[in-house]
């Protein structure tokens, strides 16, 4: 494990920012990773994106996705609870990336930009392929092992069927050392063996088990009684 623990040393906060009114995360002291792949799952806004960011540029990510040594930035968002964290780390993994589904297309122009030898990226320009293709390719060309990767939303530009094929990359990377943290909606994904899947519902942040997750109750429930739901959907906004 590359990062077994965070911890948020809010004694250090010297004034409030828009992330103490998230919840999960004000209510959060610390959280273990124990699992080789942890994902955090929660309603829109729950503070997933927050925690996952701040957990990235404090291991000295880009905050806008990249490798480690990525340094482009279009918006100065990010938050500064990075600088409220102490991660616990084992050993230094030896490749990593963060993976934001939000900003890939400005990560894809950095790598254009820097006029990057494409071989690493299926061998042309990420912009001239589609974007479900280009994620997956840079997943498959430059994710390589006894690394640290960091997902947000992998699945918003991914078919169900692509959905499985990142699926058992994720699992041959992790069978090769990687360790993997992932905010996701999808229910395919979240579906993977031996992960701890983390919500950020009910102002915390607490392990459920994948059958207790929305995304699969949700999606369980439309298919298995589409015709009664939409009825019932139409009829309550009518
Ligand atoms: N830079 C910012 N300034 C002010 N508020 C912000 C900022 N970034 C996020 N927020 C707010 O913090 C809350 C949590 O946002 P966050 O992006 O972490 O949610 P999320 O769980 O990733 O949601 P989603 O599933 O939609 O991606 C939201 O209410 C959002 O409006
Ligand atoms: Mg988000």
């Amino acid at each position: 494990m590359y990062i077994k623990n965070l911890r948020i040393n809010w004694n250090q906060q010297e004034c409030k920012e828009y992330y103490n009114e998230i919840l999960s995360i004000n209510n959060l002291e610390t959280l273990d990773f124990k699992k080789r792949i942890t994902f955090f799952v929660g309603e829109n806004g729950s503070g997933k994106s927050t925690l996952l960011e701040a957990i990235a540029v404090k291991y000295g990510f880009n905050p806008e996705g990249g490798s480690i040594n990525y340094n482009f930035s279009t918006k100065p968002t990010h938050s500064s609870l990075s600088e409220l964290l102490t991660l616990s780390k084992g050993i230094r993994s030896k490749d990593g990336f963060f993976l934001r589904a939000e900003s890939f297309y400005n990560m894809a122009s950095y790598v254009d930009d820097i006029g990057i030898d494409f071989e690493g990226y299926g061998g042309r320009s990420l912009h001239e392929q589609s974007h479900g293709e280009s994620f997956l390719t840079l997943i498959n060309n430059r994710f390589r092992g006894n690394g640290l990767y960091l997902l947000d939303e992998p699945e918003a530009a991914l078919s169900p069927q692509r959905q499985l094929s990142l699926l058992v990359m994720i699992n041959k990377l992790v069978n090769n050392n990687s360790q993997f943290i992932i905010a996701t909606h999808s229910p395919i994904l979240l579906g993977i063996d031996d992960a701890a899947i983390y919500s950020f519902d009910n102002d915390d942040i607490n392990q459920i088990p994948y059958e207790e997750t929305e995304s699969y109750n949700i999606t369980k429930l439309f298919i298995e009684n589409r015709e009664i739901l939409l009825k019932r959907l139409m009829n309550d906004s009518e």
